[in-house]
């Protein structure tokens, strides 16, 4: 499974590049406030930290954008930035029809805003390269998201498609666990969920019975 940071904070990017060597990185315009910069700057410092790889990095288009034909001029300008650009498109009709006419100008798309098992098949038909289900989302609305990952791994695979799973909105590291095994291709999750998921207090345990070892042996 891919580690995707999501976040739009290129300190904490190239931090993730360096000490995790992440495959690639997920934004939204929440990240991209958080960054306290204009868009199409952070866009662009953040393809330059990628410069020269393969990595995939999602960029969201402007959310108000209803109509196939604006989002697909907008996702088509934004993909020039960067040969690592993928482009963010959310769940919906019209949103769909972008997701086709993208991909068939060959420019992918991270089908987003994925709380569905059809939105996620209409993202596969439409041929999105990348299907975000969004778990904490779910959760925090009072649905259970465990089933949900692997359900549409399954509509997937049953009929071959070819989109990458996106687990999004991790929240913790028993999320990652699920997503791992229910076959989701990436995992994206903010900086301090990847952080948490090192950790666990039985190693921290571990560490601390055999420091009291060694330092109880008379000689090393
Ligand atoms: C995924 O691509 C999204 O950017 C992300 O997971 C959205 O959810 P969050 O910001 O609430 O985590």
């Amino acid at each position: 499974m891919k580690l995707f940071l999501d976040s739009a904070k290129t300190d904490e990017i190239s931090r993730a590049l360096d000490i995790w060597d992440i495959d690639g990185l997920t934004t939204n315009p929440k990240h991209v406030q958080a960054s306290g910069k204009p868009f199409r700057t952070v866009i662009s410092e953040i393809a330059e930290l990628f410069a020269g790889t393969d990595k995939p990095i999602s960029v969201e288009v402007n959310p108000h954008l209803t109509q196939w034909e604006d989002i697909v001029a907008e996702g088509r300008e934004l993909a020039a930035f960067s040969p690592n650009f993928v482009i963010k498109v959310g769940a919906s009709e019209q949103g769909f029809k972008a997701v086709r006419e993208l991909t068939a100008h060959g420019v992918r798309v991270n089908a987003t805003l994925i709380f569905s098992v059809a939105q996620a098949w209409h993202a596969a038909r439409a041929g999105a390269a990348f299907i975000s289900p969004f778990l904490g989302w779910k959760d925090q609305h009072g649905d259970i998201s465990r089933e949900f990952i692997p359900e549409v791994r399954a509509m997937l695979d049953n009929f071959g498609y070819s989109s990458e799973i996106i687990a999004a909105a991790v929240r913790n590291s028993g999320q990652i666990a699920e997503s791992a095994l229910a076959g989701a291709h990436c995992v994206t999750a903010g900086e301090a969920v990847f952080r948490d998921s090192f950790a666990n207090p039985y190693t921290t345990m571990g560490e601390q019975i055999f420091q009291n070892a060694w330092d109880a042996t008379p000689e090393h």
